[in-house]
């Protein structure tokens, strides 16, 4: 299993101190920083986009770990390369031709992350697997912070670990210090938290909860 690292969410985040934010998580502990990126057509929500991953990728001393929720990740791969991010993931639901994605974001130098919504089966991404970094599996429907965690999606993570190997398989939505336990115990070693983390009194404690709730 690979590393278990910890991604907190900055949707969750004061959004008029992002930078700040931001430092503050990574004080605490924070390996990666979760960037969620939404349209507004692929998710009911609108958040970010380049513009402000550029601004923040000064502020972010780990990996920027980009998730994108819009309709044509294929026409926005070089824009959020060039803002800075390291990680790009995108939605399987919203790619006509995933491979041509993942080649695009592996060609701008970032890693590849591709991501299944609850309703997805893993047997949609069997023959592009092979070609990313790393599988999202979403624990809640994208598009806002501080929903329920699915629990159906807990076999979705072990049969995912099963096609992975050692490569990296993250979760995102409703993670908190009893949900982590069984998604790590499932296979997942990426934990993306928002409101868990950033609406804790201590960020440092929180995501120390996270990181050693299988022990
Ligand atoms: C959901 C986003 C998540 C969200 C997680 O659409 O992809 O990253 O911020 O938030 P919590 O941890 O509050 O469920
Ligand atoms: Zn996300």
């Amino acid at each position: 299993m690979p590393e278990l690292k910890i991604a907190p969410s900055i949707l969750a985040s004061d959004f008029s101190r992002l930078g700040e934010e931001i430092k503050a998580v990574i004080d605490a502990g924070a390996d990666w920083i979760h960037v969620d990126v939404m349209d507004g057509h692929f998710t009911p929500n609108i958040t970010i986009g380049p513009p402000v991953v550029a601004a923040l990728r000064p502020h972010c001393s780990v990996p920027m770990d980009v998730h994108l929720m819009i309709s044509d990740p294929d026409a926005y791969i070089e824009d959020f390369a060039n803002a800075g991010a390291d990680i790009i993931s995108f939605h399987i639901e919203a790619a006509t031709h995933p491979h041509r994605v993942i080649s695009k974001i592996k060609d701008c130098g970032c890693k590849a992350g591709i991501v299944l919504n609850p309703g997805t089966s893993q047997d949609d991404i069997e023959f592009v697997i092979d070609a990313v970094d790393m599988v999202l599996v979403m624990t809640v429907n994208p598009g806002f912070g501080g929903q329920k965690f699915i629990p159906e999606m807990v076999r979705k993570i072990q049969y995912v670990r099963a096609m992975l190997g050692d490569r990296d398989l993250e979760v995102d939505g409703g993670i908190d210090g009893t949900t982590a336990q069984a998604v790590i115990e499932a296979g997942a070693n990426v934990l993306v938290a928002g409101s868990y983390i950033y609406g804790s009194d201590s960020y440092l404690d929180a995501i120390e909860s996270l990181r050693n709730a299988d022990r």
